[in-house]
């Protein structure tokens, strides 16, 4: 068993796994300044395994902060989920997604290394790829320029991480691209609570079912899929927590820096993604067709082949359990974590 720190782990995906690492028998350190989630994440993935993690306060930019965090702890290994991930605000305030992204995660590799801990798995994103790929994505596929700024820090990190692993073999990288992640625990106590208006599908979905949004734009009704609407690979968060565990195992063994694609492989619809999220949970989802949102492709999803070989990992959950768990969160807890 392992010592783990896990930043950003009061997040959404990091408290999913600190669940998953905590019931594996894993000990857990997390490391989040609390920037988009709360304590209270933290408070019930401890209840929920009814096992204790070290909860430390701080900023992923802070060097002494980092520094004290690997002294006081014989860290094994890093699961680095800590950075800041809406898309449209990333076009605004760049320098902040730079600033917490890039510049966070020099930081942390760097006190990485005055530690003597060269485990990394990274939360990358399926962003990385080059819009003119044809889905399913492989990592052999070359890379592109994102569109926006927030997507730029995930392949800037990326090519970052390659080259340090080429410089320096103690390095052991898995940068995990993932999908499109909704779900939640199955006990809805903990799940995605997102600030202001949430920018993705699924907590749009919940939040118009539970009455704190009157309906659902479908962005854009004309693309080349099969209802016209956009076509995504969504992935169970518990699937995509199970994946961090599997590419840790991985890391612990082989040197170097490599990519895994983290989807189910199958897409579906922003309308079928609605359709069934009403069959599923018997609730409406009112909605309307708007424009096409900037930025976005028709398609994308995952050949995920290379980590059911490789990491012996395989999703587990259907697109019905992903909007069952998603609502039986929403459900529990109308307002996320604040009631
Ligand atoms: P989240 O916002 O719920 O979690 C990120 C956590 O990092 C938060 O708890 C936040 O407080 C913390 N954090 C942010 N900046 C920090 C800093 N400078 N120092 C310390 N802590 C900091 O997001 P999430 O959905 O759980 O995403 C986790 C990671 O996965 C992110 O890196 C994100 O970019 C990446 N990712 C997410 C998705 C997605 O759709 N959710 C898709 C692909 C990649
Ligand atoms: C899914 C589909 C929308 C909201 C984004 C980031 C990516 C990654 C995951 C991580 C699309 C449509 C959405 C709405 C809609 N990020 N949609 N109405 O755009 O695939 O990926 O999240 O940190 O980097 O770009 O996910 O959930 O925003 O959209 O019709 O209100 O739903 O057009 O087809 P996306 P999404």
């Amino acid at each position: 068993m392992a010592n783990i720190l896990v930043t950003g782990g009061a997040g959404y995906i990091g408290s999913h796994t600190c669940v998953e690492l905590l019931n594996a028998g894993h000990s857990v350190v997390v490391f989040d300044n609390l920037s988009n989630s709360s304590e209270e994440a933290l408070v019930r993935v401890q209840a929920l395994t009814a096992k204790s993690l070290i909860f430390v306060e701080g900023d992923i930019r802070d060097a002494n902060a980092l520094d004290q965090v690997f002294a006081a702890h014989q860290i094994d290994a890093v699961i680095h989920f800590a950075g800041l991930k809406a898309v449209g605000e990333s076009q605004q305030i760049p320098l902040v997604y730079f600033d917490n992204n890039i510049a966070g995660s020099i930081s942390l590799v760097q006190a990485m290394q005055r530690a003597n801990v060269f485990n990394l798995v990274f939360s990358s994103s399926a962003t990385v790829y080059d819009e003119a790929n044809i889905s399913p994505l492989n990592e052999d596929m070359p890379t592109g320029m994102p569109s926006n700024n927030y997507g730029y820090t995930k392949l800037i990190v990326e090519q970052m991480l390659q080259k340090l692993a080429i410089a320096d073999a103690r390095w052991s990288i898995a940068l995990l691209r993932y999908f499109n992640p909704v779900g939640a625990h199955k006990s809805g106590r903990i799940g995605e609570d997102p600030q202001g208006i949430p920018n993705n599908l699924m907590p749009y979905v919940t939040q118009v079912a539970v009455g704190r949004r009157e309906k659902l734009s479908i962005f854009g009704q004309d693309y080349d899929t099969v209802d016209g609407t956009g076509v995504r690979d969504y992935i169970h968060v518990v699937d995509l927590a199970n994946a961090h565990l599997c590419a840790l195992n991985n890391r612990l063994e082989a040197a170097g820096c490599r990519a895994w694609n983290i989807g189910t492989g199958n897409g579906s619809s922003v309308l079928e993604v609605k359709n069934t999220f009403e069959q599923v949970n018997g609730v409406a989802v009112a909605f309307e067709f708007a424009p096409r949102r900037e930025g976005d492709v028709a398609t994308s999803f995952a050949d995920n082949a290379r980590a059911i070989a490789e990491l012996g990992w395989k999703p587990q959950y259907t697109l019905e359990d992903m909007l069952a768990d998603s609502w039986n969160w929403q459900k529990q807890n109308p307002e996320g974590y604040k009631k």
